[in-house]
């Protein structure tokens, strides 16, 4: 943990030397303590003289005061440094979670995931902020003090070291144990988190469905097991410190009954016993510190393991590392904007299912197409590898005529504005919501998208306008304002290729009228993907793609294919009379 650590701390490394000075500084002058007390004993009581213990006293209060201020600069300096390490894993685990694929969400629960960014750094901001300087300034202590105590009398120093090996053994034993249960207590917390985070975001279906005792006792459960992992810990923890406690206070008892006949017997000053007990205690406090923080240090090994494995989790969607252009400018401009070669693509999760099956497909500049087919086809499945959320197992794909893993990832994603088919927006107001499709958008830009999307009627309505605060996730919107927020988004993107998911599948019929003219205007002249369930809004396109079961089955225009694809000509009957029913039943 240490080694990985360090290249995080090693950038500040001159605040590490003055803790370190700091440190050593304090744990230094902490022992002198002794030598001021031997004074004060032998020179101030035995010889009851007020002066010499003035002299002694005197002595002890310069102590005092350069320990004082070296607590405050290894205090201040090792705090620093903690915090400041801490932030910079963090900033560095999140850039590195944005990086990651959708489908590493998709396998690990987001909650989980937050816990490793939040509640483990926290655990390993306690180790490098307090935990580690206390260990250290008490190791410090601990050999000093030793070293002292060999000095000044032998016989009483091994009447003490005689306990130390029944304390290392059960110290390293058990602690290999923490380590090992506070993983699994972190792991357990994890869980715990994700579930909360979880019903809570879908509150309205947990009490729409009235399942508050469910997730009371589900969340319970997840509650309980922590506690009781917790449990095993703390007693792991609470055998050792008695453990050390009393081997500790019991060796110095056996030194103090026979240093004091030594004293007895005049072959030991007072003075020097009071400080070799004052030593004995320094030493024998230290080593119980030492044990107690072991402990947390284990935990934070677990958290820092924790952290070090979403750290390492390698995305296999990545822009190539040196740029292979193998395209001439030429050809780029003959190829097709768009090229399905022969494209697979099977879920992982679904083995024995092909979502894309061996798609021939290719999209002209300037083209407008449509991705029509029952639920399940596979229509949202290909904007995904467009975007290159996953990568194809087999045959290739080509976006103005070079392969996909040939592109830089930002570059080939700016070449798209995405109408996902849930609408999503962010804890902001409307401005910052719109202005994610161009950061650099002016006002007066921002406010033609919003019009051009038929939103900024409904915006003006709002409490505060542009600036009214959407909640989390746009709660405080319904449906159809979602879904003109995020077409207003992406008209303000104004990108090559655009790809609409089911953009008008929330709208009434009179708002789908308007934003259908929007879209319209949008896709002039520009290349789109339009998903579409009602057949009517699709009528205009270029051309009309029909998939089915991820097979893409027909192509064609609207004509055509209500005479030659059976497929479309059915789902086509259907929708038309089922319109035409509900127009009589209007009637
Ligand atoms: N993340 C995923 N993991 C595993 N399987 C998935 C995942 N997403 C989609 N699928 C499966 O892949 C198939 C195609 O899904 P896709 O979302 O592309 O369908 P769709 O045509 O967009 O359907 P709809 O019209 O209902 O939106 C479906 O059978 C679906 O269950
Ligand atoms: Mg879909």
């Amino acid at each position: 943990m240490l080694i990985w650590l360090w290249q995080f701390v090693r950038p500040y490394r001159l605040r590490l030397v003055i803790a370190i000075i700091a440190l050593v500084l304090t744990a230094a002058l902490t022992l002198s303590l002794g030598q001021g007390i031997k004074l004060m004993i032998d020179e101030g009581f035995s010889d009851q003289s007020t002066s010499g213990l003035a002299h002694a006293l005197s002595w002890v209060g310069i102590i005092i005061v350069a320990m004082s201020v070296g607590a405050y600069f290894r205090f201040y300096m090792v705090s620093w440094l903690g915090e400041r390490v801490i932030a910079d894993i963090r900033k560095k685990l999140y850039s590195h979670l944005v990086s990651l694929p959708p489908s590493f969400f998709e396998d690990n629960l987001a909650g989980e995931i937050q816990s490793r960014v939040t509640t483990d750094t926290t655990l390993l901001q306690t180790v490098i902020g307090s935990s580690f300087s206390f260990a250290l300034r008490n190791a410090l202590t601990f050999v000093g003090g030793l070293t002292l105590m060999f000095i000044s009398n032998v016989k009483l120093t091994l009447i003490v070291l005689l306990v130390v090996p029944f304390i290392v053994f059960p110290l390293i034993y058990f602690g290999r144990k923490v380590k090992k249960l506070s993983r699994d207590s972190q792991d357990k917390i994890a869980t715990v988190g994700a579930w909360a985070g979880e019903s809570l975001q879908h509150i309205k279906v947990v009490q729409a469905f009235t399942r508050e005792a469910l997730v009371n006792e589900q969340f319970g459960r997840a509650a309980e097991s922590a506690f009781e992992v917790a449990l095993k810990r703390i007693r792991q923890r609470a055998l050792l410190i008695a453990l050390v406690m009393m081997m500790v206070m019991g060796a110095v008892a056996g030194m103090l009954f026979v240093g004091g006949s030594d004293v007895i017997a005049g072959e030991l000053s007072a003075g020097d016993l009071a400080a070799f007990v004052f030593y004995a205690i320094m030493v024998a406090g230290s080593l119980a510190a030492v044990t107690e923080v072991y402990g947390e240090v284990q935990r934070a090994a677990g958290a820092a393991e924790r952290i070090r494995e979403l750290m390492a989790t390698q995305s296999g969607i990545q822009s190539p590392s040196i740029s292979t252009a193998k395209t001439t400018s030429a050809e780029q401009q003959t190829a097709p904007l768009i090229e399905f070669n022969h494209v697979t693509y099977t879920y992982p999760s679904r083995p024995d299912t092909h979502a894309i099956a061996r798609l021939n497909l290719a999209i002209n500049a300037g083209e407008s197409i449509a991705l029509v087919g029952p639920s399940g086809a596979g229509k949202s499945t290909l904007f995904e590898l467009l975007l290159r959320f996953r990568d194809p197992q087999h045959g290739e794909l080509k976006i103005l005529g070079k392969s996909l893993p040939d592109w830089d990832l930002e570059q080939l994603r700016s070449q798209f504005a995405l109408v996902p088919q849930q609408p999503v927006l962010f804890s902001a107001n409307v401005w910052d919501n719109l202005k994610y499709g161009r950061p650099d958008a002016t006002e007066a830009e921002v406010i033609a998208a919003a019009k051009a999307a038929h939103a900024d009627e409904f915006i003006a309505q709002l409490p505060h306008g542009y600036q009214s605060f959407l909640g989390e996730q746009g709660v405080k919107l319904s449906g159809g304002q979602k879904q003109r927020l995020a077409i207003a988004r992406a008209i303000l993107r104004d990108p090559k290729i655009l790809l609409l998911d089911e953009a008008t599948s929330a709208l009434d019929a009179q708002s789908e009228h308007y934003v259908q003219q929007a879209l319209n205007t949008l896709m002039a002249g520009r290349t789109t993907l339009v998903i579409a369930h009602r057949l009517a809004t699709v009528r205009h396109v270029d051309r009309i793609a029909v998939f089915d079961h991820g097979q893409l089955v027909d192509v064609g225009s609207h004509e055509e294919l209500i005479h030659s694809s059976e497929l479309y000509k059915r789902l086509s009957d259907l929708q038309f009379s089922n319109e035409n029913m509900e127009e009589l039943g209007t009637i």
